[in-house]
Parts: structure tokens; C-alpha cells; sequence
């Protein structure tokens, strides 16, 4: 039986520790193909304040029965590691994993874990699975996971429901709110997730009517393979073992070049992947079914945190004062716009980070009440790992999660 967790047991704490200091505390969660410390520009104080999200880190008296399924992947590792730090009250942690996995044993802050070969009905006795697979798995599995009193509730993070009606696709700082009564969440698609963190304080602000977006996206956007793929590729050219690097996972090869591809191509002529930034920025938005946004995503090579150059168009007139104010006090938001110190976004120093990082704020100079600005983000915490976690958190708070007996 599922029992609720006393609502006042749930106290959301402005959290003390920040991201940097919590990556810093926890050396041991070490992704394999990134290191967590980030990169500091020399003029740049780290000691610079940093906020936690709104559903900050919570103190919760009830423990969950966790899954993750994916965990020995690039999202599902970040999801370990968001448990670990952000305090969810993990109870039992369960990792789920194909035969090339299972077996492997998994260091947690929860203790040692083994990968168990994923089957449905291991999964619904967890309250609540991270799913971190592919769309294929999660059609396949998800909603039976899911189904009836005693299912546990699925966070998803591939794209497989998130245009379903009645599935809810969250940005918990944005529309937390959608989260309640529901089992089946789907978390979006990381782009969007990392550009609509910014968008969305200044849609408030002077309502947005337009919003055109280039892409600068890091390999590991296709996960372990695609960081691979670079990694391997670049010393392959550098030890001039190869003049131009082997290409399996990208449609080029990634190395010394970009690839304005990501996905596949539709019939209007834009790629999936920018096709889900207009869908998704219109669903958890709550804006109509026509509004314009336009997107063009590009590889580049580099190993993490996508960069966004975004221009939005909007009903009022825009003053730049007032919109970084609205970003320097948003949740999950950090301005860093120095340009006359060298600071502005940059995957180097978004890697790793909590918050995204937003900057070259500008009047542009082209449209009416438009502004422009350059957007950084860690794709695999802000557009997928931490954005779920969070999400979870959102349903601890509104009961839609609920411990089991
Ligand atoms: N990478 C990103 O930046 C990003 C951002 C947002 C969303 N996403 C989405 O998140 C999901 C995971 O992406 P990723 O980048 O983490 O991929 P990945 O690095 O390739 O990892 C895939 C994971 O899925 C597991 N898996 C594969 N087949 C399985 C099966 N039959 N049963 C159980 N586990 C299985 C793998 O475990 P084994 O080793 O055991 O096979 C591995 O842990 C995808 O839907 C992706 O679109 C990715």
C-alpha cells in the first residue's frame, strides 16, 4: 500500500550548500568522461553567489524505494548523483540495466549497488523509476510500469511521451504545478529545458511573442557513445593516426568541425531535434499550438553543456535593466554578464553547474522589443537528470509521490 507523506513533513530548505560546493564535497561521483570540477577563468571569482532552484533540496521524513533504469549511462549517472547530493530521501536505491550491465556492481552514497537486469515487475515495486533509455524502452515499458494503484510513478527522459495528451512535460521552475495527481511525467528535451529557464522570467516580464534560437550542442547530447566518438576521433587526428576522424554515431565526423544536424531531417526542413524545441516550448509554456519558434541545432565538439544564441521578440517594449534583474533573481538562473571583465556563458564553466548560465544580454538591434542573449547549460543536469529529480521532488511536495509501506 502507498501511504502519503505528512505534507508538513516535506520543508523545502533554502539550501546552504551550492551545486559547486556539493560537487566539490562529493569527489567520488565522478562521471567517466567529465571532469566535475569546472573551468574558472582566471578574473572570475567562484565565490560568487549561487542560487539553488525554487523546490530547493528537501528534508523529508519518509524514505522511497528508487529506480533508475539506464544508470551506467550518461543521463542515468547524472540522476545517481542528483539523489546523492540534492538530499532525496532514498530509502532503497534499485539500478536497472540490459544484460551488458547487469551484475556490475555501482558505488552509491547509498551503498553499493548491483545493476539488476530490468524486468517491468522489479520496476513497480520502486515508488517512483527514473527512466534514462531510449523512447523505444519507454514505450515499451513505461506506462506498465506505471499502471493501476501500485504502479510506481515514471519520470521519463526520452521523448516518447512528451507530446501525449494528458502526459505532462515539466520544467517544475515553469509548470510544476501539472505534475499533481499524475504518474507518468515526461522531463524534456535538454535544449529546450536549458533555453526556457531563461525565456520563460522574461516571457513574464514582457510577454513572448516570437523566439528564434541557434544551437552550439556538446557531444555527450548523444550520450556515452557520442563523447566517445569525439574523444577517440580527436586523438586519432592528433597522434596522426588519421587525417580526418571516424564518424558512427554523428552523420560527419565531430572532430575539428560542426554538423548543423541533430536528428532526423522532416519534411519543412528543419531537424527533429529543432522541431522539439517549438513543440516543447509551446506545451510547457502554455502557449497556442501555432506559436512561432524557430530553431537550427548544431553539433559542435565539444564534451558537455549545450550553448544556446537566442533572440526573442516581445508584446511590450524590453528594458534591459529590469531583464537582468528578472534573471539575476531567477530560480536555477545565473547572469554572468562582464563582458568588460572576459565573463559570459560558456560550456566551461556551465559544465557541472545546477544553475544555467545566462549572459551578452543585449537590445537587438533587427526586430522591435527584442532581446538577445547567449545561453549555457549542462544538458545532462538542467536537460535531463537534475530537471527530473527536481520533478520528483515537485510530486513529493504535492503528493502526487508517495512512500510505500
Ligand atoms: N545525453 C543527453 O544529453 C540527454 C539529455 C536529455 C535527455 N536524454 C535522453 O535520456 C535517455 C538516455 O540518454 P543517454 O544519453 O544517457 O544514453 P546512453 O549514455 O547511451 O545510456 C543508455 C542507458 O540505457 C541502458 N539500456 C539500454 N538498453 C537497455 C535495456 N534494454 N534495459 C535496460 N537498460 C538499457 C544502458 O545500460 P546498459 O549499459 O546496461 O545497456 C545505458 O545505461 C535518452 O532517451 C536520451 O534521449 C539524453
Amino acid at each position: 500500500m502507498r501511504l502519503p507523506i505528512a505534507a508538513g513533513a516535506l520543508v523545502a530548505i533554502a539550501t546552504s550548500l551550492s551545486p559547486t560546493q556539493a560537487f566539490t564535497a562529493s569527489p567520488s561521483l565522478s562521471s567517466s568522461f567529465t571532469s566535475r570540477r569546472s573551468y574558472v577563468p582566471r578574473n572570475v571569482h567562484r565565490s560568487q553567489p549561487r542560487r539553488a532552484s525554487t523546490i530547493s533540496s528537501l528534508q523529508m521524513s519518509a524514505d522511497l524505494k528508487v529506480g533508475v533504469v539506464g544508470a551506467t549511462g550518461a543521463v542515468g549517472k547524472e540522476i545517481v548523483g542528483c539523489l546523492e547530493k540534492r538530499s532525496f530521501p532514498v530509502g532503497n536505491l534499485r539500478i536497472f540495466g540490459s544484460e551488458r550491465s547487469a551484475g556490475k556492481e555501482v558505488e552509491t552514497k547509498f551503498g553499493a549497488v548491483t545493476v539488476e537486469l530490468f524486468s517491468e515487475d522489479s520496476a513497480r515495486e520502486c515508488d517512483v523509476v527514473f527512466l534514462a533509455v531510449d523512447g523505444d524502452f519507454s514505450l515499451a515499458h513505461a506506462e506498465n510500469i506505471c499502471a493501476g494503484d501500485d504502479g510506481a510513478v515514471v519520470i521519463d527522459n526520452s521523448s516518447a511521451f512528451r507530446f501525449t495528451d494528458g502526459i505532462p512535460l515539466v520544467v517544475p521552475e515553469i509548470n510544476a504545478e501539472t505534475t499533481k495527481g499524475k504518474k507518468l511525467i515526461a522531463n524534456p528535451n535538454c535544449t529546450t529545458a536549458i533555453g526556457l529557464m531563461a525565456v520563460w522570467p522574461l516571457h513574464k516580464l514582457f510577454g513572448l511573442k516570437k523566439m528564434v534560437m541557434s544551437t552550439y550542442q556538446a557531444a555527450s547530447g548523444a550520450g556515452q557513445p557520442g563523447m566517445d566518438e569525439l574523444v577517440d576521433g580527436t586523438k586519432a587526428v592528433l597522434s596522426g593516426e588519421r587525417d580526418v576522424a571516424e564518424n558512427k554515431i554523428f552523420a560527419h565526423p565531430l572532430p575539428f568541425n560542426v554538423i548543423p544536424h541533430i536528428d532526423k531531417f522532416q519534411e519543412n526542413g528543419y531537424t527533429k531535434e529543432e522541431m522539439k524545441v517549438t513543440w516543447e516550448t509551446r506545451k510547457i509554456c502554455g502557449l497556442g499550438d501555432d506559436f512561432p519558434v524557430s530553431c537550427t541545432a548544431v553539433r559542435i565538439p565539444t564534451s558537455r553543456a549545450h550553448s544556446e544564441s537566442i533572440v526573442a521578440l516581445f508584446d511590450k517594449p524590453v528594458d534591459v535593466a529590469a531583464a537582468r534583474k528578472t534573471l539575476e533573481e531567477a530560480p536555477g538562473v545565473k547572469l554572468v554578464d562582464n563582458p568588460d571583465k572576459l565573463e559570459y556563458p560558456m560550456p566551461l564553466t556551465a559544465t557541472g553547474q545546477y544553475d544555467i548560465e545566462v549572459g551578452r544580454l543585449r537590445e537587438n538591434i533587427a526586430f522591435d522589443n527584442a532581446l538577445e542573449f547567449f545561453v549555457c547549460g549542462d544538458q545532462l543536469l538542467r536537460g535531463a537528470a537534475l530537471n527530473a529529480v527536481i520533478v520528483a521532488e515537485a510530486m513529493l511536495d504535492n503528493g502526487a509521490l508517495v512512500g510505500s509501506s
